[in-house]
């Protein structure tokens, strides 16, 4: 099969694709009070010169805020998987060794608002690390508004009590930056990276760019829509054994099954995910088709890969 072959046919690219789109987005988001909940204390409605700015601002509880694929139910779906009794990672898992290990920690690709973490963090009672990467600037800032404003709220929006320490959020391009050598990719993570790498809809605007890039594993320097290139770069960030969970609604769940298992241009067989669950969405029937609206799909990284050989 030729590598042309062997990846599902490529999108039509869209403005969902660029930068400009989503800086734009959040910006819009920074501008029209996404960062508090609308109905309580934000405003000096008693003229007593109280007005609360900032951190200081009460935030929306984490099911709330503004989350991709909402409509199906997708942020509570993936949440009540990622804490179901029989998710290895999960708080609530049920191990039959009675072996305690770690909190996990997180990495979440495309991060937006952040809501995924918060959630996970203060209804999903997930304690180790963890970090939000967007490309938008502006996401980061609106996501590290929303988490000051968790840390001063303290327990009062949330289930749990928990705190928001230990989230970080931070600029990074998946496909051009690298994250060895970033303040964030440091020893306390362990050899090869996080224990569960989180993806909603990041894969889905990756696909939508038109952007191209070299292939490093081509000798000819082969152009390839970045797509093609990100199930290897995401490899790289999830530790040996560790998970990934991608949520898509442009791709069918077969087709992010192909995306992530497929080797990648000039690798290995060693070098790509397993699947491990995929998550059930209610299907529809349009014209005698049958389909399902957004896909999430659980991999698991082999334990040890070539691409771990020699990397901390
Ligand atoms: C559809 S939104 C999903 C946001 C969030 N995960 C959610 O579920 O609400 C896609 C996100 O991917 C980010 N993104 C797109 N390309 C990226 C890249 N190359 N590196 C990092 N982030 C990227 C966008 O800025 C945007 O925040």
């Amino acid at each position: 099969m030729s590598l042309e072959q062997s990846h599902p046919v490529h999108l039509e690219p869209s403005e969902l694709g660029t930068k400009e789109y989503w800086d734009e987005y959040y910006q819009n988001d920074l501008e029209n009070g996404a960062v508090h909940s609308d109905d309580e204390g934000d405003a000096d409605v008693e003229g007593d010169g109280d007005e609360k700015t900032g951190s200081q601002q009460q935030p929306p509880d984490p099911s709330e805020l503004d989350s991709w694929f909402d409509d199906v139910g997708a942020p509570a779906k993936t949440l009540a998987f990622l804490t179901s009794t029989t998710f290895p990672l999960s708080p609530n898992y049920v191990s039959l060794s009675g072996h305690t290990r770690q909190a996990p920690s997180v990495l979440d690709l495309g991060t937006g608002n952040g809501g995924a973490l918060f959630a996970l963090r203060l209804h999903g009672h997930y304690t180790g690390r963890m970090v939000g990467v967007d490309y938008s600037s502006k996401s980061v800032e609106l996501a590290r508004t929303l988490c000051a404003q968790y840390a001063s709220s303290a327990s009062s929006a949330t289930d749990s009590g928990s705190s928001v320490d230990n989230i970080a959020f931070e600029v990074f391009d998946i496909i051009h930056d690298s994250p060895h050598g970033q303040p964030w990719w440091d020893a306390s993570l362990g050899p090869g990276g996080f224990d569960l790498v989180l993806d909603k809809g990041t894969f889905d605007a990756i696909s939508l760019s038109s952007a191209t890039v070299a292939d490093p594993a081509s000798s000819n320097r082969h152009q390839r829509r970045i797509c093609e290139l990100y199930p290897a770069k995401v490899l790289q960030m999830v530790k040996p054994g560790g998970y990934l969970l991608v949520t898509s609604c442009n791709w069918t769940e077969a087709e992010v099954v192909a995306w992530f298992t497929t080797r990648p241009p000039g690798g290995s067989e060693n070098e790509v995910f397993e699947v491990y669950d995929a998550i059930k969405y209610p299907v529809f029937e349009f014209g005698g088709q049958k389909g399902q609206g957004v896909a999430s799909v659980c991999f698991r990284k082999p334990q040890r890969t070539e691409t771990d050989q020699g990397r901390m």
